[in-house]
């Protein structure tokens, strides 16, 4: 699918006059298509071990094909982009419509997927409505993986295969790991580029898991643990143009430094995160509660954006190490400079003697 610039352009100039008017409006929309979700990752409130439970609640509260649908109308008015994710997105019989949909919308697409149902979908049709596919392999390898995402030797195998589904259907697709104390040696080896380019992706993206609230046990590494992961991934970035590291420099100095990452006001509001039965939160998912709790089918955007509880992002810091809050919260010259370097990249790729004039 190829990106429509006008929309974008156009999209950017309303969000920027909004921004010169004091208004926070959203520009990336992410929908969690449902509650549902075949794995059982410690880290993820998805992870629920009553799989009938979880599936009950979903058919209950999930939204329909059609109020997706009012959702997507809704929000692809604001946003240059979209992430579908859930539960896991691809168990939704209608999950192909919905992604045509949206399409339909000309909103660029990211699919975030643990890929264990790749090989139920038309690869040739996903293929020509979504960007990309971001695959969470938070290990390459088999112990590890069955370990952060709890599930048997027999799932890995599964989803190793449709990796390659992905690379034989080119279908693009990069790598998201979430970096807990089960799987962090492949990072501090480096085994986990090599391993990740093998299989396909020429690009990679990470995070520190954040602990979740409701449970009694962390995942995150101790310090000092960290802190090699961190200096092994810089290490590697400066010495290989490929994989290509999705997260800027900044993030894994900011941890080596302070043992997590900066910035002064939580850039959350960038988003708008649309829960499976249609709710948005306000600020974010920490603040799950009915007071904060607005519905998309019953108020608009603008109504959203306007309520009052925006203001406990202002100078929340919760998320020490979360890298999607991390990155929306930086400055606009970190993600300018990344830009550059993404650029110089990809030049550099094709035309080396033009890579180091940008
Ligand atoms: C909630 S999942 C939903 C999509 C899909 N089921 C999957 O596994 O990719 C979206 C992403 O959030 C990540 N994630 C889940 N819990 C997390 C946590 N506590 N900290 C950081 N990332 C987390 C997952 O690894 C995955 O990449």
């Amino acid at each position: 699918m190829v990106v429509d610039t006008i929309r974008t352009i156009k999209l950017l100039g309303k969000w920027s006059a909004n921004r010169a008017m004091g208004r926070k409006r959203p520009l990336v929309a992410v929908f969690s298509l449902t509650h549902y979700c075949n794995y059982y990752c410690p880290m993820c409130p998805f992870g629920d071990a009553d799989k009938e439970g979880q599936l009950r609640l979903a058919r209950k509260s999930d939204l329909s094909t059609d109020q997706w649908k009012q959702v997507f109308e809704k929000v692809s008015k604001y946003c240059v982009w979209s992430i579908i994710e859930g539960g896991e997105p691809t168990s939704r019989p209608d999950f192909m419509e919905l992604v045509k949909y949206l399409y339909g919308l000309k909103m660029p697409i990211t699919l975030i997927t643990n890929c264990s149902l790749l090989h139920t979908l038309d690869l040739d049709e996903l293929k020509k409505y979504i960007q990309f596919v971001t695959c969470s392999i938070d290990s390459v390898y088999e112990q590890p993986y069955c370990k952060v995402r709890g599930v048997p030797a027999t799932m890995f195998t599964r989803v190793m295969d449709n990796l390659r589904l992905l690379t034989e259907h080119r279908v693009p697709h990069y790598f998201n790991s979430v970096i807990t104390k089960f799987n962090t040696s492949e990072f501090i080896d480096q085994t986990y580029f090599d391993r990740a380019l093998e299989l396909g992706a020429n690009a990679v993206s990470f995070t520190f898991v954040e602990d979740r609230a409701d449970v009694n046990y962390s995942l995150l590494p101790d310090r000092q643990t960290m802190v090699k992961v961190c200096e092994s991934i810089l290490d590697y970035a400066r010495k290989h143009t490929s994989p290509q590291i999705m997260i800027p420099p900044e993030y894994f100095e900011q941890i080596i430094q302070h043992g997590r990452g900066l910035f002064d006001e939580c850039g959350v509001w960038k988003s708008i995160f649309v829960n499976g039965n249609g709710t948005v939160m306000v600020p974010c998912w920490k603040f799950n509660n009915p007071e904060n709790t607005y519905n998309l089918l019953d108020c608009s955007v603008d109504e959203i954006w306007n309520a009052p509880q925006w203001d406990i992002a202002r100078s929340c810091h919760d998320c020490e190490v979360l890298g999607c809050i991390w990155y929306s919260s930086q400055p606009i010259s970190t993600f300018a400079k990344n830009y550059m370097r993404g650029l110089s990249k990809v030049i550099g790729q094709h035309k080396p003697e033009l890579a180091g004039t940008i």
